[in-house]
């Protein structure tokens, strides 16, 4: 693997409850590609789309639904982040998406920059909603579910972990547009 071995890092089953997936802690990276474009026009919710190679690389036991969990882009720090997989029921997208909210304030967009997660815990499924509003209050509480549950000791350590400082700087030797090494899945898979 060019980006080092599994993690170390146990985490106790139990903080995951009822959903818990044997696949969690899930370490993946890729680099930020265009989504619809809503996140941040629509929503006010920016998000980080994953190439189609990460998405398909999914563990069959992560199935859809709303996740938590930690970020980084390219070498920067490690902030809390919420993840939806799936088709968002709302849009009716025909393709499945991997779309991270970093929950921090970014001065500018991240296209063709390395992102760097770790799932830690499920959330809630996707579902539809009656409104836009509807579905920014909804996105909101999951942040809000986030920022508490990742402050639990358990996943404060994932943040330390060697994975987020081994990230390589990919964008300052390949140009994002023809890196295709850099999509690389982690965790074994
Ligand atoms: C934490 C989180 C939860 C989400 N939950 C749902 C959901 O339950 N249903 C849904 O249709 N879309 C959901 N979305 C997806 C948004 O609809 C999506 O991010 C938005 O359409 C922007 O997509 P785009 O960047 O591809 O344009 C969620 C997104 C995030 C970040």
């Amino acid at each position: 693997l060019p980006f080092g071995g599994r993690s170390s890092v146990r985490v106790t089953r139990s903080v995951y409850g009822a959903a818990a997936m044997k696949s969690l802690p899930y370490f993946c990276r890729g680099e930020v590609v265009r989504g619809f474009g809503r996140g941040s026009k629509e929503l006010g919710i920016p998000t980080a789309n994953f190439p189609d190679s990460v998405v398909e690389n999914l563990p069959a036991d992560i199935g859809t639904g709303i996740y938590y969990g930690w970020a980084s882009l390219g070498n920067g720090d490690v902030h809390k982040m919420v993840m939806s997989i799936g088709w968002n029921p709302y849009y009716k997208n025909t393709k499945k998406s991997m779309e991270t909210h970093v929950i921090h304030t970014f001065k500018e967009d991240f296209y063709g920059e390395l992102l760097s997660v770790v799932m830690v815990g499920y959330i809630r499924p996707e579902r539809s909603f009656d409104s836009l509003d509807a579905l920014v209050t909804a996105i909101n509480d999951d942040i809000e579910e986030a920022n508490t549950k990742l402050d639990h000791p358990e996943h404060l350590k994932l943040k330390e972990d060697n994975f987020f400082t081994s990230a390589p700087s990919f964008s300052s030797v390949t140009p994002p547009t023809t890196s295709s090494g850099s999509q690389t899945i982690m965790n074994g898979h």
